[in-house]
């Protein structure tokens, strides 16, 4: 098999569709350089010393994790220098992060989850980054929260990083969604899969069933009936999964399909959900539809919010096409 790194990728899209100008595709194998750090000292876990509280919290009041603490460190040290950025943003960031003085600055913005699914870290059980590019709006400073204020349809470019049985990297410019898997050996990422597609229907959810009873009653009557099976309304069996990491999570429904919710419940209904709209929801929404998929809060389209803060939080209904629509209606009636 002919072996296409990600940096041949880049290269060759640039020059077929002229979508990857030099800078963006600086940033985006600045994050993959990144990534291949985080990948390493998630790999080492207890021998790297890694594992464990940090001792802190971040603006969303969530203890951190030495990982969380270190994954954001690698990801901001990365990506100064490069000039090819305008400012970044992060979950473990109460404001953005100016790019230093000594630097040339660049026209993008950058937003990432360093670590996600950080419960996973301690269990060995798989995490990973997510992160979402912006263009710098004229006249604005990339070190302003107002700068990064876009909805998720000005996104140029999104992925995630999922740091599992292999390390794989899935990545978007807006056209279509290509995966490229780690080879340790070499220390590249390798075009695995072009133009990954998710099956319209599918019989598989992702959902904390914990939460069941602080749910709305769209959300209750969907799961109620996929949990009915044949014998219900549905007329066939669903099977669940839940990995509590939502990369893991939206990573198996990108490559075989399933429905991924963290819907609004009235644990969480004040801060306007869990899940974060703009380094969470927003690039995988990016992902979900460009493989096919549809990603809505129930009401509306997520990426079509118009953000008014940083850290916002928004309910989250993501994947196969057919599903999400169907929990969408429920919502409507
Ligand atoms: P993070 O580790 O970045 O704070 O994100 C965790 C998120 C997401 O990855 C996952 O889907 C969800 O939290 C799990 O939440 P529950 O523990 O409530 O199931
Ligand atoms: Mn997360
Ligand atoms: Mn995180």
């Amino acid at each position: 098999m002919k072996t296409i790194t990600l940096t041949q990728f880049l290269i060759e899209e640039q020059r077929a569709k002229g979508e990857i100008k030099p800078d963006l595709r600086l940033l985006l194998e600045v994050v993959a350089r990144a990534c291949k750090r985080i990948s390493i000292a998630v790999g080492k876990g207890a021998l790297g010393g890694v594992l464990g509280d940090a001792g802190t919290s971040n603006i969303q009041d969530e203890a951190q994790k030495k990982l969380d603490v270190l994954s954001n460190e690698i990801l901001l040290q990365a990506n100064a220098w490069g000039g090819h950025l305008a400012g970044l943003a992060s979950e473990e960031m109460d404001e953005p992060s100016a790019i230093p003085d000594e630097y040339p600055k660049g026209g993008y913005l950058l937003l990432f989850d360093p670590l996600d699914g950080s419960s996973n870290i301690d269990v060995n059980v798989s995490v990973g980054t997510i992160f979402s590019v912006l263009r710098c709006p004229e006249g604005v400073s990339g070190s302003e929260e107002k700068a990064f204020l876009q909805p998720g349809t000005t996104q140029v470019a999104a992925g995630y990083a999922v740091y599992g049985p292999s390390t794989m990297l899935i990545l978007t410019v807006g056209s279509g969604v290509h995966a490229f898997t780690l080879d340790r050996e070499q220390g590249s990422f390798v075009l695995t899969e072009r133009d990954m597609m998710i099956p319209e229907d599918t019989k598989e959810i992702a959902i904390n069933a914990s939460n069941e009873r602080h749910w709305e009653a769209p959300v209750q009557r969907y799961v109620k009936e996929c949990f009915e099976g044949k014998e219900g309304v549905r007329g066939k069996d669903f099977n669940m999964r839940w990995v509590a990491s939502m990369v893991a999570d939206v990573h198996r429904i990108v490559t075989r399909g399933g429905v991924f919710m963290y819907p609004l419940d009235a644990k969480t209904v004040k801060q306007g959900g869990k899940l974060r709209l703009m380094y969470e929801a927003n690039p995988m929404s990016f992902i979900i539809e460009q493989a096919g998929g549809v990603a809505s809060t129930g009401r509306e389209r997520i990426m079509d919010m118009q953000p008014h803060k940083l850290h916002q939080r928004v309910p989250v209904i993501m994947g196969s096409k057919n599903e999400v629509e169907k929990v969408v209606s429920y919502h409507a009636s």
